[in-house]
């Protein structure tokens, strides 16, 4: 069954039905303001961390059909008498002849249409700004007059998200709201906790006049808070009770008499839920989106930005299902994923200490690097500055106060992650390559620890930084010479007694040491290099020696020496990631790797993609922790974790196997789930974290969208591996591999200040596996690209065999 559809043109998913099997959402905003706006309109709104300063109250366990966080009714007057409607379905569950809701680039549109009425409304926060605002038209497409009132709404939660939930006596008795009358009827409703009264206070406003508010949700509802958001009594009466809440659910509804309207009539009203700490000064803070054109201004300026960070790379490929996600949803997914980091969605709810994961930013940053390098370079800045001494790092950490925390790695168990501290080779060495910034090597950044005064023990340049995380999984290995696994890797489900070790660590300790031997290379550095060349051939031949388990590569050693991901085992036979990542570390040899992913494809490979691991683990095992709290089949027990799946796509370009690279890619984009919703059930316009195996019943059910390391990873397969656009030091790299039935594929990039027009196509009368590029017509000799950083436009024509 169908949702939606994608439209091209203008870049947007459009939803039809309002009953979509979860809720569907989109993200406006920034994490410093903003939120997620729901497919019928419910909002989560924050201001900074979700946790300590939420605004909106949306509680994603309710069911999809209550109100959440923010709405909209209208009123249609017949008689004596009130027809109530939700234009967007929820909360009043209306009968619609017309549903859509546009997800767009940093907004959503709603257009809802019911007796005789049309409502559009563009949700969105103007960039920088910290105010959302709610653009809505409301026009007659009826035959005859209708008179109308309007009615946005919003719920407040206490800022302390969490303290909502567990203290109902201390949030209750602090919550306020208080009118502000302003000339020719406007009117501002705030709101605040009383000890922010002179601090800080939200604000919920129009441009139109408000004949009469409410802000105590009991009274909003009636009959002592047993009527509903169905069916709210308080839009019974024509006018509102006008309560300034002085304790309780605190909300802010505003009554607008629209008059009557004739067929073809039009009204336009914006509404506005921001907070300020300019409180006497509201009326001037909140004139400036009053104003109609400053709003167009706005949502131009937003889709400006979006133009230009699109426009960085776009394609034009054979598949369609690629295009779209390559040129608009994969780019918006990593710069979702890259701004909120896992703080704020669906299914995770930022209401704890989480903060930023070491390990989830590192990567996160690998998907924006070619759209928005210096934003990225920034969060690999903080990320190195909570790297301990040891070369080992902190597992997530608080952006606003920089403390960091060791994630679940409790007291009794190893206080580390044997992987965080290497992926961050990674994004340097990404960034190194996409801007040419070898001063950034030199940049010194503190170390984590600090002295009673607070100020860091040590600093060490960012070369420095890279060289103690390499130092530290160096020194820290277990009885077959492979890393400890410390509490967990990349896996953080894993968790095996202190002494197992991991062959993924060891996997990406090799990845990282080949980005900085490229490097040393690079920068006439002999002695680094032939220190770190000595200390991946050592990993290599123990990963050789000690973890082929015949068909395939083992995963762990549990401190026993027990080997987990062996034919030996009973459950956890083969896991996928050790098989893509000795390939990607160049580990595996041709040979031994095609064997290798030759498994994958026959153990792990679903019609829905490729699972972590199988057989699942089938009851609770205290000796393998998290991942046997799973059900076989779900999420990391044996589910189609996505995550992996993009590593699974890069070792078989890196094999050269371009028909079977892409069809891994093909089966998990979701705009090819567009047909299946019944049983996707997710978004099919981003990428979720997993969707479930074989094993389970419900084979096939996605869960967990937007927030994944997927977007990054997947973005960065199709990208740099199967079109193989890849950045170097000297110049710009290309090494497609891709379907046979593909004649060719064209890319735009900006690279390096000039921009690239690269046609890639086939000359079978080229020898087989050569390439030739032509670079403005001219052969190049090494088949490399030169950076001209010259703001021309270079035609590059590259011919592959
Ligand atoms: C989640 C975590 C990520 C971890 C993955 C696998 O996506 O955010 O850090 O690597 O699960 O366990």
């Amino acid at each position: 069954m169908k949702f939606g559809y994608f439209d091209d043109h203008k870049k947007e998913y459009i939803i039809t039905n309002p009953k979509t099997p979860t809720r569907w959402i989109n993200y406006i905003g920034t994490l410093d303001f903003g939120g997620f706006v729901d497919h019928t309109g419910g909002a989560l709104i924050c201001r900074g961390d979700p946790a300590l300063n939420r605004i909106t109250k949306y509680i994603p366990q309710l069911p999809a059909s209550d109100f959440n966080g923010e709405g909209l009714y209208v009123r249609i007057k017949e008689k004596d008498q009130y027809r109530v409607l939700s234009p967007f379905y929820v909360p009043t569950l209306s009968a619609l002849d017309r549903f859509e809701t546009h997800v767009g680039l940093g907004y959503s549109k709603l257009i809802g249409e019911t007796n005789g009425l049309r409502c559009e409304v563009t949700i969105f926060i103007p960039q920088g700004e910290e105010v959302e605002l709610r653009d809505i038209r409301v026009t007659n497409i009826g035959e005859g007059p209708i008179e109308v009132d309007l009615i946005p709404l919003v719920e407040y939660t206490h800022p302390a998200a969490l303290k909502q939930f567990t203290n109902a006596d201390w949030i209750p008795q602090t919550m306020v709201s208080r009118i502000i009358e302003e000339p020719d009827g406007l009117k501002i409703l705030k709101q605040y906790p009383f000890m922010l009264r002179d601090v800080r206070v939200n604000y919920f406003t129009s441009n139109h006049p408000v004949s009469s508010y409410e802000s105590d949700r009991a009274v909003f509802l009636g009959a002592n808070g047993y009527g509903s958001f169905q069916h709210p009594l308080g839009l019974l009466e024509p006018e509102f009770k006008n309560t300034q809440a002085n304790r309780g659910d605190n909300m802010a509804a505003l009554m607008h008499h629209l008059g009557e309207l004739a067929p073809g009539e039009t009204r336009r009203i914006i509404t506005q839920l921001g907070q300020t700490e300019e409180i006497d000064r509201l009326p001037e803070v909140v004139s400036r989106f009053r104003d109609q054109a400053e709003v167009d201004q706005a949502f131009l300026s937003l889709s400006q930005f979006w133009e230009d960070y699109l426009s960085k790379m776009q394609v034009a490929t054979p598949s369609k299902d690629m295009d779209h996600m390559l040129n608009v949803h994969n780019p918006r997914q990593v710069y979702i994923t890259k701004n909120w980091s896992r703080y704020l969605s669906l299914y995770q709810l930022g209401l704890g200490d989480r903060g930023i994961g070491f390990r989830d930013s590192s990567q996160d940053v690998l998907g924006v690097m070619g759209f928005i390098p210096e934003e990225a370079v920034a969060l690999v800045r903080n990320l190195l500055s909570v790297q301990k001494r040891d070369g080992s790092a902190m597992h997530q950490y608080n952006p606003l106060t920089m403390v960091g925390t060791t994630g679940e790695a409790e007291e009794d168990t190893p206080q580390y992650y044997s992987d965080d501290h290497l992926w961050v080779i990674l994004s340097v060495a990404a960034y190194l390559k996409e801007t040419g910034n070898l001063a950034f090597l030199d940049e010194e950044i503190p170390f984590y620890e600090k002295d009673k005064e607070n100020n860091p023990l040590e600093t060490g340049t960012v070369l420095e930084h890279m060289a103690r995380g390499i130092a530290f999984t160096k020194q820290n290995v277990g009885a077959h010479g492979l890393p400890l696994l410390g509490f967990a890797d990349w896996n953080d489900t894993v968790n095996l007694r202190a002494g197992a070790e991991s062959v993924f660590t060891a996997c990406l300790y090799g990845v990282a040491l080949k980005e900085l031997i490229e490097l040393g290379r690079f920068l006439g550095k002999p002695d680094l290099v032939s220190t770190w060349e000595g200390y991946y051939r050592e990993m290599k031949a123990v990963v050789n020696q000690q973890a082929w388990d015949g068909e395939w590569y083992r995963r762990y050693y549990d401190s026993d020496g027990t080997p987990i991901g062996s034919a030996e085992n009973e459950h956890g036979k083969i896991f996928t990631n050790a098989q893509s990542w000795t390939v990607m570390a160049g580990y595996a040899g041709p040979q031994r790797g095609r064997v290798a992913m030759d498994a994958v494809k026959k153990y792990l490979d679903t019609e829905n993609g490729v699972k972590l691991s199988t057989p699942g683990y089938d009851g609770f095992d205290p000796l393998k922790g998290g991942v046997s709290t799973y059900p076989p089949g779900a999420k990391e027990n044996g589910g189609i974790f996505l995550h992996a799946n993009p590593w699974v796509m890069i070792a078989e370009t890196l094999l050269g196997d371009g028909d079977q690279a892409f069809a891994y890619y093909d089966k998990i984009n979701p705009v090819t789930k567009n047909d299946k919703i019944d049983i996707y059930e997710s978004e099919p316009y981003v990428y979720p974290q997993n969707i479930l195996g074989d094993e389970h019943p419900q084979f096939g059910l996605a869960r967990n969208s937007w927030l994944t390391g997927t977007a990054s990873w997947v973005y960065t397969a199709a990208t740099k591996h199967i079109l193989g656009i890849q950045p170097g030091y000297e110049g710009l790299h290309i090494k497609p591999c891709i379907p046979s039935s593909w004649e060719g594929f064209q890319v735009k990039r900006d690279l390096r200040g000039a921009e690239y027009e690269l046609l890639v196509r086939r000359n079978p009368a080229l020898p087989e596996n050569t390439t030739q590029v032509f670079v403005d017509g001219e052969l190049a000799a090494n088949g490399i690209v030169p950076y001209f950083g010259d703001a021309q436009t270079h035609r590059v024509e590259v011919e592959i065999n």
